[in-house]
């Protein structure tokens, strides 16, 4: 059977506008609240069973039309040892940030089936429960973003130490940024060997750059990671919030798939990447808290700003907040299937 979403992903022709969530594991399912347990969520990581289940959960409960494996782009550092937390409600945390040329010592290779068993053993399950329409997409996180954590030792709102390092010692910066585009190629080898079949390269925060700054230190790290899996063939996206100026250089970078978030209209996404590439968005995930008829109004004009254009994977422009009514995402898969027209 053929996939909507690999097809959407690759341009090429198919019955219906497909349609997968950032995040759609989750929060907002009483499912994932049931099951998850209070714990660490990388101690839920780490345990393939349960991994497992809940990366299948918004496929049954939604009808989309990708699985995205239930992990975090910390998982490689932390898996490494470089001493990363996730705190419920912030986001990853680290106890020692990187700050010098000798905590480059504490970014080893990472070993896959070493080092991170539990994520392979989890796709492995996940495939193996798949429909084969149903492709299960792998990820990592990029170079820039993850160098983000590491380097402010949690979220930040200016990434004033990250910029600091970057224009003050683009030396050390540069080694940083090789490092983690190792460390995400070996991951994401790994997933796809294991499975998936198909890419996403997050750059959630990478809005925060200049075009300019991107294209000269970040650019050519994240364009290392496509390239060093561009022999396994599958999609690769590549995902930024507030990337509306730097949209032709995610490209550049080397994707087959550019996330858009719901800033830029998906038609002028479209002139500024070109005709020759998919697009992935580009729904605000707070209009999903909106009354029904809204949230239609806006899905169809998603819908009508991309205008048929086979290149098209529906998605949010960022992940599901988890105070979402699951049972509208349901509405909205329902929708986009019935409306959307594949040209
Ligand atoms: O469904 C999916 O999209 C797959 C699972 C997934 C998670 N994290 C699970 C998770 C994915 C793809 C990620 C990637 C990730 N992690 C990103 C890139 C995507 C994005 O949102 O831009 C980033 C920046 C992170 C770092 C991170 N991890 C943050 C900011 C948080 C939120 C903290 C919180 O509690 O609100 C996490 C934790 C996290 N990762 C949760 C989930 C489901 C929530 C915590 C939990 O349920 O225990």
């Amino acid at each position: 059977m053929t996939s909507p979403f690999l097809a959407a992903c690759r341009g090429e022709p198919h019955e219906r506008v497909p349609v997968w969530f950032m995040r759609q594991a989750g929060r907002a399912l009483p499912e994932y609240r049931a099951i998850r347990g209070e714990g660490d969520i990388l101690d839920a990581i780490r345990l393939p069973k349960l991994a497992a289940e809940i990366t299948l959960q918004p496929v049954n409960r939604y009808g989309v039309d990708a699985a995205i494996l239930y992990s975090d782009i910390v998982v490689p550092v932390a898996a490494i040892g470089f001493g990363v937390d996730i705190a419920p409600g912030t986001g990853p945390v680290v106890a020692e940030p990187f700050r010098s040329a000798r905590d480059l010592e504490r970014l080893r290779p990472l070993d896959a089936e070493r080092d991170t068993p539990y994520v392979l053993e989890t796709v492995a399950a996940v495939v193996d429960a798949l429909p084969d329409d149903v492709p299960l997409i792998g990820f990592a996180g990029a170079p820039f973003t993850v160098a983000s954590y590491l380097i402010e030792g949690g979220p930040s709102r200016t990434y004033a130490k990250t910029k600091a390092m970057m224009h003050g010692d683009p030396e050390l910066w540069t080694a940083l940024l090789d490092r983690l585009a190792d460390l995400a190629t070996a991951s994401l080898r790994s997933q796809i060997e294991a499975g998936a079949r198909a890419m996403q390269l997050f750059d959630s925060w990478a809005g925060s750059l200049s075009p300019s700054q991107y294209e000269r230190f970040v650019l050519p790290a994240s364009r290392k990671v496509f390239d060093a899996v561009a022999d396994l063939g599958v999609p690769r996206i590549h995902f930024g919030v507030n990337t509306g100026e730097l949209l032709p250089l995610l490209r550049a970078a080397g994707a087959d798939v550019v996330g858009v978030d719901w800033r830029t209209p998906l038609s002028v996404a479209r002139e500024r990447v070109g005709d020759d590439v998919a697009l992935q968005g580009n729904l605000d995930p707070a209009i999903c808290l909106a009354p029904w008829d809204v949230v239609a109004t806006e899905v169809r004009a998603v819908l009508a700003a991309n205008n048929g254009h086979p290149g098209h994977v529906f998605n949010l422009g960022h992940g599901v907040l988890p105070e979402t009514d699951p049972t509208v995402l349901e509405r909205v898969v329902e929708l986009v299937h019935a409306e959307g027209i594949v040209r």
